[in-house]
């Protein structure tokens, strides 16, 4: 019951040649049908990320970059002022703690960014748990997982995501956000 609008890859060429914003963007009764009565009391946005997010910064900064985690979150918890959202903002390198936050957002969140790192690849149990969400999902990674090895070209997250945003950086959950404030009503 869902229909697909195609993707729009937008090269930024001017970063580097593998930089890529992929949108897909879906009309999906799933996806829209949970903010019927929202009030203000739920517009709580989630923002996950899974294993080794944590070391942001430090970790491989030649495809990661620069920007810490914590960076992330200040920008984040800025923007969700400043467009009345609040942020529950979490990490964990636990998978069953991943799935448990999600459970979470199902609970009390408006809509859900997530980076799951190397889960993105290989969770079966996290996919099933955004299953369960009727509230928008975008997926973010910093680096183009399309430019990249083999394994990080599936992603489990992808089709159960209103959008995708990789390979921008970081920059790529502030595009996030304005993106899922658009799918909530
Ligand atoms: C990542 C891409 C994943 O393939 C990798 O395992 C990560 C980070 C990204 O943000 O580019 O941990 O999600």
């Amino acid at each position: 019951n869902h229909v697909l609008v195609p993707w729009i890859d937008i090269c930024v060429a001017a970063a580097t040649p593998f930089m890529r914003v992929d949108i897909a963007m879906q009309t999906d009764a799933r996806q829209m049908s949970g903010h019927k009565g929202m009030t203000m009391a739920n517009r709580k946005i989630f923002v996950l990320n899974g294993p080794n997010l944590n070391l942001l910064g430090q970790r491989e900064p030649e495809l990661y970059g620069t920007t810490t985690l914590g960076d992330i979150e200040t920008g984040l918890r800025q923007r969700a002022e400043q467009n009345g959202f609040t942020l529950a903002f979490h990490q964990t390198n636990a998978e069953g703690t991943l799935v448990d936050q999600v459970h979470e957002a199902m609970a009390h969140g408006a809509g859900l960014i997530i980076n799951p790192g190397a889960y993105t690849h290989t969770s079966i149990a996290l996919r099933d748990a955004l299953l369960a969400l009727s509230i928008p999902i975008i997926e973010v990674h910093l680096s183009n997982i399309h430019a990249r090895e083999a394994f990080r070209q599936t992603s489990h997250v992808s089709p159960v995501a209103a959008g995708v945003i990789c390979g921008v950086g970081a920059q790529g959950y502030a595009r996030a956000f304005d993106a899922l404030c658009a799918l909530i009503p």
